[in-house]
């Protein structure tokens, strides 16, 4: 199918240097699944292309999530009265237990894609379980939204629980290069990544194995870092070599690099050696602010991450984070870093509207290539968003109107979503 349109409406995307850019009642032409630009004018050699009218509407890049945990998604909103390694024994383990079933798993999967695709996100870096059958049910149904996304089979031979826990290494090892081999040429646009749960969750054996995998198939890695204080603390004791928690993950060679760069989700205490570090291995961290609230994890760094030119995004984190929603994370995004400005470093600034835009879109997006712009040459994922129930007594302009639509999204709707040019709502 050639994907050649236009779509016309109030424009608004960033480009690489971070910056906002709005185009009001203007045309973005999408050639083959990539976008060839926004005009004021039609182009004449455009003019033959069917164009899709949403004037009055806004016109927005597709969002990434850079971190997501699919079989979380159903509890989501509940159990938030814990720190995370209670959070994970309490809540997290006892629910990943039930996708060893796999009716449970087909039910379960099926609502989590279904509101996936009807979200901002147009592609995103997902968590599935230990469990191989369930992980491949996900993937078929993921493939099915026409979103593109990286998922990972998870990973975990110690300290998990006795209904949740691999045998030991080589078994966990042999099971992900089965899935590995199951899944190999199954899908355009779901992808297999090497899913450690964290340190704390797998052995040296199993990490060393990870990262010979990882190597031997050309494969990127994701997983969690220094979330919280008491995980960190631990991770010293079971990895004492290390120089800090980033550092063990480097040990077993699963920090990747600039072209297959790990994801690591939270960040909330990188610092110093840990983040000339993740700069080193090109790693984009996955700023999750809504489960860095819930579980009282902290307030990541953010704006000396984006000053000092790490590669980062959003994650959703469910069900750390509540909503799947990314515009409800860059709020948040906004809101803690006023918190960590006001009270712990006076000479962080706060993070802006525009900050928290790059971050949803080309900042996560470019994890999966040219993706999150409306500039030449990029994948063609755009969100159409009806905000006219926003009524205002004042004239707004666009990015005016796109701030108040991440403030009350619940009073938007999103009326069209495109991924590589490819219509999924
Ligand atoms: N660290 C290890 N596993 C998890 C998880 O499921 N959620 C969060 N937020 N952190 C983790
Ligand atoms: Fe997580």
């Amino acid at each position: 199918m050639v994907k050649n349109f236009v779509l016309k409406g109030d424009v608004l995307f960033c480009s690489e240097d971070r910056k906002v850019h709005t185009v009001p009642d203007s045309f973005v032409v999408c050639a083959d699944g990539k976008c060839e630009g926004v005009f004021t004018e039609l182009p004449e050699k455009y003019k033959g292309f069917p164009l899709e009218d949403h004037s009055g509407k806004l016109i927005i890049p597709g969002m990434t999530d850079l971190h997501v945990h699919a079989p979380q998604y159903t509890y989501r909103g509940l159990g938030m009265d814990m720190e995370l390694l209670d959070w994970l024994n309490e809540n997290a383990f006892p629910e990943e237990a039930h996708y060893e079933d796999k009716e449970y798993a087909d039910k379960a999967y099926s609502i989590f894609t279904e509101d996936l695709k009807k979200s901002f996100t147009t592609r995103a870096c997902i968590f599935a379980t230990l469990h191989r059958e369930a992980t491949e049910i996900l993937m078929d149904k993921l493939e099915e939204t026409g979103l593109v996304t990286y998922v990972g089979k998870v990973n975990m031979d110690r300290n998990g629980s006795p209904a949740l826990s691999e045998k030991d290494a080589e078994t966990a090892a042999a099971d992900t290069r089965q899935w590995l081999q199951y899944i190999k040429g199954r899908y355009q646009r779901t992808m297999p990544i090497l899913t450690p749960r964290f340190i704390p969750s797998c052995s040296d054996e199993l990490m060393k194995e990870l990262g010979v995998i990882a190597e031997e198939q050309g494969l990127r890695v994701q997983s969690h870092l220094s979330e919280n204080p008491s995980e960190i603390a631990w991770v010293k004791e079971l990895v004492p070599a290390s120089k800090n928690y980033g550092d063990a993950y480097a040990l077993f060679n699963t920090l990747g690099d600039e072209e297959h760069p790990a994801v690591m989700a939270h960040c909330v205490y990188t610092d110093g050696e840990e983040l000339e570090l993740l700069k080193k291995h090109h790693t984009y961290i996955a700023h999750c602010p809504d489960s860095n609230l819930n579980i009282a994890s902290g307030i990541a760094p953010v704006r000396k991450f984006l000053d000092e030119g790490v590669n980062i995004g959003l994650g959703s984190d469910v069900a750390g984070g509540a909503s799947l929603s990314l515009v409800q994370a860059m709020v948040h995004s906004i809101q803690v870093s006023k918190m960590y400005w006001r009270h712990v470093d006076q000479d962080v600034k706060p993070l802006q509207f525009g900050d928290a835009f790059y971050m949803a879109t080309l900042g996560g997006g470019s994890y999966f290539g040219k993706t999150g712009s409306f500039l030449p040459g990029y994948e063609f994922d755009a969100l159409v968003i009806d905000d006219s129930g926003l009524r205002s007594m004042r004239k707004l302009t666009i990015q005016e109107r796109a701030e108040r639509m991440i403030y009350l999204s619940g009073e938007c709707s999103i009326k069209s979503k495109y991924v590589s040019g490819q219509k999924i709502i």
